[in-house]
């Protein structure tokens, strides 16, 4: 193995400490890391179709986490990600659990890896080192694993996969397969029979599912995978009746008996004559140049093959030697899946388009000239951020190399330099947003550039108003997303002051489809209801990114009221300004949280929203809790040097508990300055303003008994 190949046996991120090199607590942190985005990406693949990295990169975290692990055994963690197949199932299903487990595949990435998988075999069952082994090996369908069983040859439960003990009750959806073996043909079927297999979905029905999606205004899928995996895990069966999916067989689970056949090629066949589809490319394969000369066939075939395969999964074919060889892990010792590189292919950049998520983040796109890739046409591809346009210097014109892998979005991956026009133009990041024209900023140290237009950017408008009346906000009672987002599609709102104009219309909405006059009257007494509102839930409303709803109450605590917070957000934009100092000395407001709150009060659209909201809500000024008895009560102080006997949280929590409001800065709107050790500044601005000051000793007695 090279060096390359074997740091990426490793899994091993460029850049990152090799696994010899790690301290257990470096160890320990980066397992815990690895868990949580592997569960991350699990989750992003089995439950919600929708991948986001690729099959690589996956593949890649999960072999650091089992290099680590394999060094350092006692810091394997409870929910080690090695320990787990897939992701729990999703609610909505019955839950079915799977008499014998469902597992997943070691990986082999290259033709060493197959070798070192044959002579671990040999190891392990005290073979001669050249003994042979026969191998069968089927192209990988790139589908979703379902099982399937069947008492007296009948089906009577379908599942998936789910975490590999617990899958999902599919059956009604299975049964509307094409052709699906309900009933099965032939001698010989044991009593119960678990099958396993693939479904999967055939490209040129991809494609054209994906074109009625289109045209309907429904969601069209990433790829044949997700399409498959979002037809089969439907809650009405009518609607996966309508969806094209196809089975392959190629596994067995729970069988009454022993079964009855020796060899993996021999199941093959039983699986034909029961009437199972079974794939036309199996082959067995006599010893490593055979298998390897099947992987390099189906490599070649792969474009032309009517569905997506990832790889050829290698089975040993005799089963005793598949007994014995059992498992580890989660995985069988007796089958691997040598995947393929991901493919590629060579267009022209056409246009790039900057498009806007939902929270703000502008990505980049390139429009291609159309180009098959491994049998599926792509026209557009991922070109991640700004900086990677940059390093690669991707400009309209191009010839690029694009890269298609499995399961995520196509990407630019190189730019063919020698190909490229006279005229070409370095490609210029928008700073502002495409489509709603506010700044789009970028944070240091963020690779993202993000839109501030939270409050108008109709890319974002549906996950703001979904926070804005969502429970610890606004907490208006039933308007969900479904309904914002249909409001906002004919118009009825735009931004959060139209939902308070929504009365005019309500006859409108009572006529609509689902309503009537008592949930529209509903949705307005609900809306009134909240006309009027604390000054924290309405700034931790607006979505501020970084504003939770601690931040929310700690600007409302120290402003006070909504001009006066409002202002000072407009004032602090000068970084040597009183404004600005005042909330960067808020504890628990960083540099990063105040630019986050400056450039959304910089906005002008922001501005302008606000300021239409502020007509139709009354927000209440803060009030803070009225401490009687104190000499402190509803006093702004502030306190300047160190203090011998007290931290200085500890001086702020006693004076707030005495009613007081602690401010960073001296302003004539002090009522007074406790003046610690090796004072400054503050101390000396107290006294030119006659502001008046007390040592720590006096603070003491002041603050005693609070
Ligand atoms: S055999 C214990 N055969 O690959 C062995 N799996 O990464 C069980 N797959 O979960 C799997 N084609 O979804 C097998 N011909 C094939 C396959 C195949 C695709 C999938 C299956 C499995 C995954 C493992």
């Amino acid at each position: 193995m090279s060096a390359r190949e074997k740091g990426r046996a490793d899994g091993k991120k460029e850049g990152a400490k090799p696994v010899e090199e790690l301290t257990p607590l470096e160890a320990a942190a980066e397992l815990a890391h690895l868990a949580s985005e592997i569960a991350r990406h699990d989750k992003a693949y089995h439950q919600k179709d929708a991948p986001v990295v690729t099959d690589a990169a996956y593949d890649a975290l999960k072999r650091r986490n089992a290099a680590i692990e394999a060094r350092f055994p006692h810091l394997v963690r409870a929910d080690s990600p090695a320990g787990k197949v897939g992701a729990a199932p999703a609610t909505g299903f019955a839950k079915v659990a799977h008499a014998v487990p469902m597992l997943s595949l070691g990986n082999a990435f290259s033709d060493q890896d197959v070798a070192d998988f044959l002579d671990g075999i040999r190891r392990f069952l005290k073979l001669a080192p050249e003994a042979s082994i026969e191998l069968m090996a089927e192209p990988k369908i790139d589908g979703l694993s379902v099982s399937l069983r069947y008492e007296q040859g009948r089906f009577v439960q379908g599942a998936t996969r789910g975490d590999g003990e617990t899958g999902e009750d599919i059956t009604r959806n299975l049964r509307t397969l094409p052709g699906f073996p309900a009933e099965l043909k032939g001698r010989g079927v044991p009593e119960i029979l678990e099958v396993r297999g693939e479904v999967y979905m055939k490209k040129a029905d991809f494609l054209a599912l994906n074109a009625r999606q289109e045209q309907a205004g429904e969601k069209v899928f990433a790829n044949p995978r997700n399409a498959a995996a979002g037809s089969v895990r439907q809650l009405d069966s009518k609607v996966t009746a309508r969806r094209p999916l196809s089975l392959f067989a190629y596994a067995w689970g729970e069988v009454s008996g022993e079964p009855a056949w020796t060899t993996q090629e021999e199941f093959h066949r039983r699986l034909e004559t029961w009437g199972f589809p079974v794939n036309p490319d199996a082959r067995v394969c006599k010893d490593l140049a055979a298998t390897l000369a099947v992987y390099c066939a189906l490599d070649a075939k792969r474009a032309q093959l009517p569905y997506e395969i990832d790889g050829v999964v290698y089975k040993v074919n005799r089963l005793d030697w598949q007994r014995r060889l059992g498992f580890v892990s989660r995985a069988p010792r007796w089958a691997i899946a040598h995947k393929f590189p991901a493919e590629r292919a060579m267009t022209i950049v056409r246009e790039i388009k900057v498009q806007v998520g939902r929270t703000g983040v502008l990505t980049p796109v390139a429009e291609l000239e159309p180009v098959g890739v491994g049998g599926v046409t792509v026209a557009r591809a991922t070109l991640h951020n700004e900086d990677y346009i940059t390093e690669k210097d991707v400009r309209v014109g191009d010839t690029v190399v694009i890269q298609r892998a499995g399961d995520v979005i196509p990407q630019v991956i190189e730019v063919v330099k020698d190909k490229r026009p006279k005229s070409t133009r370095i490609f210029h990041f928008p700073e502002r947003c495409p489509e709603c024209g506010s700044h789009a900023v970028r944070e240091e140290g963020e690779a993202a550039r993000r839109c501030t237009g939270g409050l108008v950017c109709p890319a974002q408008g549906v996950e703001r108003l979904r926070h804005f009346v969502g429970r610890d906000a606004f907490d208006i009672e039933g308007l969900g997303e479904k309904h914002i987002e249909a409001f906002r599609k004919e118009g009825l709102i735009q931004t959060p002051a139209d939902l308070f104009r929504l009365r005019r219309r309500e006859a409108e909405i009572a006529a609509r489809e689902g309503w009537g006059g008592k949930s529209a009257a509903n949705l307005m007494a609900a809306i009134e209801a909240r006309r009027s509102i604390s000054l924290a839930r309405f700034v931790y409303a607006l979505g501020i990114p970084q504003v939770g709803q601690a931040t929310a109450k700690l600007l409302a605590k120290h402003y006070g009221t909504l001009e006066a917070w409002w202002k000072a957000m407009q004032g602090a934009a000068e970084a040597d300004s009183e404004a600005y100092r005042d909330l960067t000395a808020i504890e628990g407001i960083g540099p990063a949280m105040a630019a986050d709150l400056i450039e959304f009060a910089a906005e002008k659209h922001n501005r302008a929203a606000l300021a239409e909201l502020a007509k139709e809500v009354m927000v209440e000024d803060f009030v803070a809790p009225k401490v009687v008895d104190s000499p402190l009560a509803g006093k702004t102080v502030v306190f300047t040097g160190t203090l011998a006997r007290m931290s200085r949280g500890e001086a702020k929590a006693r004076a707030e508990a005495l009613g007081a409001k602690v401010a960073g800065t001296v302003s004539a709107r002090t009522d007074l300055v406790i003046v610690g050790a090796d004072a400054g500044t503050k101390a000396k601005k107290a006294r030119a303003l006659g502001v008046k000051t007390i040592d720590e000793d006096e603070w003491g007695r002041m603050s005693k008994g609070g």
